[in-house]
């Protein structure tokens, strides 16, 4: 590594895919999701909600956030959210260092909440923030609306912010979650980067490394949006291989085909004739599996819904091959669950294009499929094939 970033003169590795705030970009999504919790901070409001697809860039835009508030907000940043109430609060009292040991769900909930009176007393303002938070159960949501009402004399002792993939959106639009709804004036989303910010975005991140001796192939940028759709973790891990291939070849311009071999090494295919979304999944799983450390988060939780760059499928009339129902899932990953919920487990993940056998139609548009290829059978949400 350390030859690599010496050859290009630079001081660090400009598209590393940890979130590193000194690198943020702020592009008109992602000031519009940052402009929206400055306000949440500044009203009395009791939630903002940020959603993005994956690599989008909301941790990042958190951390950056984060580092910009002002003294008097005291913040406490829960990451792996699949808690119980109980948990939740447990861990929020622990990053404002408190212990809690083998307490009742009374004493903790009474614990976090003279907490807030105390610091509400001494002129703070207390934020929770929690990513990831698709993964947060339904009841433990309810219970931060709870937790949200807190006041006193008329002020509000604290405020929420979640963060996470579409899926949260889908959970809060839930008939259970009504009431926490009503609460939010404002969800925000963070959507790709256009063909230009792309371009602009790779620009800025080359010269707070300290720019160097890198020239770039005008004809790299284009590619770089058509393999990536404009998703930043995918634009770094592009980039890095670029890089890393121009390196090997010992020249100091990245041309096309370092492009192109970098997007083979991830999986992207580059095929001429295969669609857009094909490499949208491609690209999906690539950045996966090349960022394992988020393979867990995914095939746990990812969403049953569809990239934004997708329309939504035509309800047609069912194919039908000797009273066998077919259908094909037409996002890039749908979850196979146990139960016809978004909140139960996911048993497998399909593709786009992989064709089901409809067993059953059930509640909510959710309907029972076999997947012969793998002999798997479970529940899909209907939303997500076309018929
Ligand atoms: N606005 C931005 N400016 C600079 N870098 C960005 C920006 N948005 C995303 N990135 C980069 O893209 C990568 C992914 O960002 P991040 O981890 O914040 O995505 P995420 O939306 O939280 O993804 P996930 O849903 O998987 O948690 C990181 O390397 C981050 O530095
Ligand atoms: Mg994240």
């Amino acid at each position: 590594m350390k030859d690599f970033l010496e050859f290009f003169g630079f001081r660090d590795n400009p598209f590393k895919i940890t979130p590193d705030a000194h690198y943020f970009f702020l592009s008109e999504s992602h000031q519009e999701a940052l402009l929206s919790l400055k306000y949440l901070v500044d009203s009395e409001e009791g939630f903002a909600v940020i959603i993005g697809e994956p690599g989008t860039g909301k941790t990042l835009t958190v951390r950056k956030f984060i580092d910009d508030l002002p003294e008097d907000v005291e913040f406490a940043y829960i990451l792996f959210p699949n808690l119980s109430p109980e948990e939740l609060f447990e861990a929020i009292l622990e990053d404002f260092g408190i212990k809690t040991e083998g307490e009742t769900k009374n004493r903790i909930f009474t614990k976090l909440r003279d907490h807030l009176i105390e610091k509400r007393s001494k002129g703070k303002r207390v934020l929770i923030i929690i990513d990831e938070a698709q993964n947060l159960p339904v009841e433990t949501l309810e219970e931060l609306r709870i937790l949200s009402n807190l006041e006193t004399n008329d002020q509000k002792l604290i405020q929420i912010i979640l963060i996470g993939q579409p899926e949260l959106e889908e959970k809060l639009e839930s008939n259970a979650l009504r009431q926490l709804r009503q609460r939010i004036t404002v969800i925000t989303k963070l959507r790709n980067f256009t063909e230009k910010e792309t371009r602009s975005y790779i620009d800025y991140r080359i010269a707070k490394a300290g720019t160097g001796n890198l020239r770039i192939h005008p004809k790299v940028y284009k590619l770089v949006y058509k393999y990536s759709l404009g998703i930043p973790r995918l634009i770094n891990i592009l980039m890095e291989r670029s890089l890393m291939a121009a390196f090997v070849d010992g020249t100091h311009e990245i041309k096309p085909e370092h492009l192109e071999r970098a997007a083979e090494s991830v999986g992207i295919r580059v095929s001429k004739d295969r669609g857009r979304s094909v490499l949208t999944y491609a690209s999906l799983f690539a950045v996966l599996l090349v960022t394992g450390y988020l393979g867990y988060v995914f095939f746990i939780s990812q969403p049953e819904t569809k990239a934004p760059v997708y329309e939504a499928p035509v309800q047609a009339t069912p194919q039908t091959t000797d009273q066998i129902r077919l259908v094909t899932v037409e996002v890039p990953l749908l979850n196979v669950r146990d139960r016809p919920s978004p909140d139960s487990k996911v048993v497998y993940v399909l593709r786009e294009g992989d064709r089901l056998e409809v067993l059953q139609e059930g509640p909510d548009q959710w309907i029972k499929v076999r997947f012969p290829e793998k002999g798997i059978t479970g529940w899909v949400n209907g939303k997500y094939v076309s018929w």
